[in-house]
């Protein structure tokens, strides 16, 4: 890993472009309080790299409450809808709860884990993907669930904003709002508990803005897929992206991801969708 620093401010030479140099910075506040640089913690996460991964195709098994396409990953569940490059996404926008997580019955490998997020690209736009969102993991048989807030420009690392506090059933907002295929800032929310952080991007691995992602995640850690621990059922509210032009994205028509077995996720109306356990 590239990252040398828990720091506030990051850089790094991007692997594939070595004119480019990748680098944010964190700011926050409580309370709508600035909350002083040198409280805010940034530490490397051990997410590997998140990817779509489509697991064999099976035949749609339709539990949506609109017909949308539905299609098997081994790792996402939940929405992801498309927009033309000449109408590229600017912004991305969620609501979601933070599950309650449990281990899975019968399962006895672990981590198990659950993450939620909103994201940019990373379905048809395969060399970046912009996100942010919790994630939930339990370590052991006997370990307790432990919570977080992360980020990550992918390929680039990613990181929890480990001052940033996560609990079960907290609401969480977050807004992506790229300023080009290559810059932008994330502002994530945790709205019960008054904190909120900016992180500020540039020079990031150049997305096509092509996909808004809703989704609940089977997360790698490192290069292993994690079992994916049971959750309550997570909806995201106010699901869109604003775009270039025209009117914005929601959720209609959007694939629908599932992970046969361990969880599906519906559309309910043009904003609103829904991903649960199995
Ligand atoms: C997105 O960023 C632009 C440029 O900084 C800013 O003008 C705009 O208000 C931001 N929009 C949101 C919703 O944060």
């Amino acid at each position: 890993m590239r990252w040398i620093h828990a720091a506030l401010f990051g850089s790094a030479l991007l692997i594939h472009n070595a004119v480019a140099e990748f680098k944010f910075s964190v700011t926050g506040t409580r309370n709508g309080v600035p909350i002083p640089q040198n409280e805010i913690k940034l530490v490397p996460f051990e997410f590997g790299r998140s990817r779509n991964t489509k697991g064999a195709v099976s035949p749609p098994h339709r539990q949506t409450k609109r017909a949308n396409p539905t299609i098997s990953s081994a790792n996402w569940c939940g929405s992801v809808n498309y927009t033309p490059s000449s109408n590229q996404i600017k912004i991305v926008h969620a609501y979601w709860r933070h599950p309650t997580c449990t281990k899975r019955t019968g399962v006895t490998t672990y981590p198990q884990a659950v993450a939620a997020w909103a994201g940019i690209d990373g379905d048809t736009w395969l060399t970046a993907l912009l996100q942010s969102g919790t994630v939930c993991k339990i370590d052991s048989a006997t370990a307790q669930v432990r919570h977080e807030a992360w980020w990550q420009w992918v390929p680039e690392a990613a990181f929890t904003i480990s001052t940033m506090p996560v609990n079960p059933g907290d609401w969480f907002e977050v807004t992506i709002n790229t300023t080009s295929t290559t810059a932008g800032t994330i502002t994530l929310t945790n709205i019960d508990r008054g904190h909120t952080y900016t992180i500020h991007l540039t020079g990031g691995p150049t997305l096509g803005r092509i996909n808004a992602d809703f989704v609940v995640e089977r997360p790698y850690y490192g290069g292993s897929l994690a079992s994916f621990a049971s959750f309550t059922e997570t909806w995201f509210q106010d699901a869109y992206a604003v775009r270039t032009t025209g009117s914005n994205l929601g959720l209609l028509g959007a694939n629908q991801y599932q992970i046969p077995g361990l969880c599906a996720s519906a559309e309910y109306d043009n904003l609103n969708g829904r991903s649960w356990s199995l």
